[in-house]
């Protein structure tokens, strides 16, 4: 099933211009909010951006990728400008409630979340970091929509300060750092449908670790 869903899926270049069904599109949303992040924080957002129009101003900031307009759900990976004790605290107070703990009984694991995003100096350190917890949310939705035989195409090929001035990101305290486009392929008019898949070797890519005796 899985396995089957990865060989089918690929990054399409030109999409028909169906429109992805809105249930179908909140099943594949819903393993972005499940995903795993560190400590738990969540420190991004996912816009959709769904009308043509909207998608039309975007698609120059997407250096013209045709997908934009061809596809018919846009998901802006978006990391938040702001991470430090303020979210903290706001994650540590829904974990109390959700859990039915004393917010007290979370002080330690509050001092650990706020030392390491505390660590993180820069604005750019803050958005690197975040982007990495959005990429591992972005590869769950790649999979999730290839499982629902929607086309899903992850894109960094684009101008990032350009996508966060039309979608107005900044005055939402958002920072784009991937998209990916939802639709269906245009077999007749995409070049890379139908080609076959290119991976290294699996031996390269998975390897084992080797236990090497060290004489003392
Ligand atoms: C982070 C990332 C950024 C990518 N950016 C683009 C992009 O801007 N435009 C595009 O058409 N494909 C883009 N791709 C698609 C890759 O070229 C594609 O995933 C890769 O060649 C492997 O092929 P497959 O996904 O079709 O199996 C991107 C993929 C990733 C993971």
């Amino acid at each position: 099933m899985l396995d089957t869903a990865l060989n089918w899926r690929y990054a399409a270049k030109r999409m028909n211009g169906r429109r992805v069904p809105e249930i179908t599109v909140e099943r594949i949303l819903d393993t972005a909010h499940l995903a795993p992040s560190s400590y738990g924080l969540q420190p991004y957002s996912v816009v959709v951006v769904d009308t043509p129009e909207l998608r039309e101003r975007c698609q120059p900031a997407m250096f013209h990728q045709p997908q934009i307009v061809e596809g018919s759900h846009l998901l802006v990976f978006a990391t938040w400008e702001s991470i430090g004790e303020a979210e903290v605290d706001q994650l540590m107070t829904l974990t109390a409630e959700e859990r039915g703990v004393e917010l007290a009984s979370l002080d330690g694991y509050r001092q650990t979340v706020a030392g390491a995003v505390g660590r993180l100096s820069t604005s750019q350190a803050r958005h690197q970091w975040a982007a990495r917890q959005a990429y591992l949310a972005m590869g769950m939705v790649l999979t999730a929509a290839a499982m629902e035989r929607v086309d899903a195409t992850p894109m960094e090929g684009f101008d990032p300060a350009a996508l966060d001035e039309v979608l107005e990101l900044p005055a939402r305290g958002l920072r784009s750092a991937v998209v990916v486009m939802l639709g269906y392929r245009d077999t007749e008019t995409d070049w890379l449908a139908g080609l076959k898949k290119v991976r290294w070797p699996r031996e390269r890519v998975i390897a084992r670790a080797e236990c090497v005796e060290r004489s003392k």
